[in-house]
């Protein structure tokens, strides 16, 4: 049995709603989002909250947790004084749907504003090639789990409703950044973009949001401040300021910025992170040269049933086996990589 503890929970809708007192049982190694579920267990079986995995990884229970933007399933209750009431409210920057449940609509639609990942047109499948500086550069930006704290507490559109057309955000100026740092991305606008559409010139660097981002994304630092300063050197560079005093615009071959807003992300036509991430590793384990002697793709082991087996309770590893083989550690050794941009293939008829 654990100590009784105060709770204190919005409670309502769009139509408005209070505070409401619960007085409630603690266990120790509990996190707020378990008391969020005893309270429903309990007493109010009615009571809204969005959650998933309850590991800090699907970013869905994004709540403010004593005035703090936070993930409800990554606070725990240990973090607490002894007799401090803990308050859970909504995140206050999208609208109330019910309780502390909020419509995040508005990250999605300024997701499909973000022209995709644009490949090189004669790339092909399977034949994408990185320097692995570049893949670390961008992967802190990759560990994004869209909880959508960042947004939350963004004081562009915290309390400025007027601000969220124009205003993307840091997610997804980050989302941005990690584009542009792309070696194959092929749009060449995304920092005019940033500064033009997303409305990256709003933020004034508070740093807001790196402060609540539960990845430790150095959002600001990391992100925003180097698209500012990219946008600034293209706009005050002396070659840059006197090529335009001499031509014409159209003559200047400046990237132009449009909206070219793609269709919304669910089409084929438009591949979020996480799908383009998949597709290339996909892509990647069937032809990129990994080793100089590459290790045979693994399936999954199955039992004799033909069932997969349940690898966490046989091997003595965590997951299934690697596809790269069990004796490859990474990191892998840089002489073991092979960067060779893919050749050209010509085309078969060129042949005879
Ligand atoms: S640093 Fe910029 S994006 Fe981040 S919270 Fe402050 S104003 Fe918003
Ligand atoms: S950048 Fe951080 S705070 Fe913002 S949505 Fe991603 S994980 Fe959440
Ligand atoms: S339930 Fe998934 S991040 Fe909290």
């Amino acid at each position: 049995m654990g100590t009784v503890r105060h709770f204190r929970v919005w409670r309502g809708d769009e139509s408005g709603g209070q505070l409401e007192d619960f007085q409630v049982e603690v266990n120790e190694g509990e996190v707020v989002l378990d008391i969020i579920h005893r309270l429903q267990a309990t007493q109010t079986p009615d009571l809204a909250v969005r959650w998933n995995c309850k590991a800090g990884k699907c970013g869905s229970c994004s709540m403010e947790i004593n005035g703090k933007p936070r993930l409800g399933c990554m606070t725990r209750m240990s973090t607490f004084g002894e007799g401090e009431t803990v308050t859970v409210t909504p995140v206050r920057t999208f609208p109330i749907i019910r309780d502390l449940v909020t419509d995040v609509s508005f990250n999605y639609q300024k997701a499909r504003e973000l022209p995709a990942f644009e490949p090189p047109k004669d790339l092909q499948p399977g034949e994408y090639r990185m320097q692995q500086i570049d893949v670390e550069r961008s992967q802190e930006f990759r560990k994004c789990i869209e909880c959508f704290l960042c947004q939350n507490v963004c004081h562009v559109i915290r309390d400025h409703e007027e601000n969220k057309p124009t205003f993307s955000g840091p997610r997804f100026f980050i989302r941005a950044a990690e584009l542009d740092m792309h070696p194959l991305d092929e749009r060449e606008n995304r920092k005019e973009m940033a500064q033009q559409e997303q409305g990256l010139g709003y933020c004034n660097i508070t740093k807001c949001c790196t402060e609540v981002c539960p990845e430790h994304i150095k959002i600001t630092d990391n992100a925003i401040i180097p698209m500012k300063e990219r946008v600034v050197d293209r706009k005050y560079d002396p070659i840059v300021w006197l090529g335009r005093k001499i031509f014409r615009r159209d003559q200047l071959d400046e990237p132009a910025v449009s909206t070219p807003h793609r269709a919304p992300a669910m089409s084929g036509a438009s591949v979020s992170g996480g799908e383009e991430a998949a597709a290339a590793g996909t892509q990647a384990s069937t032809t990129t040269n990994w080793h100089h002697t590459p290790a045979a793709p693994q399936a999954a082991p199955v039992g004799e049933d033909g069932k997969l087996n349940l690898t966490e309770l046989t091997s003595d590893r965590a997951a299934a086996q690697s596809p790269f083989g069990d004796d490859v550690t990474f990191p892998l050794p840089t002489e073991n990589l092979s960067y060779q941009h893919p050749r050209e293939e010509k085309p078969k008829h060129d042949e005879h």
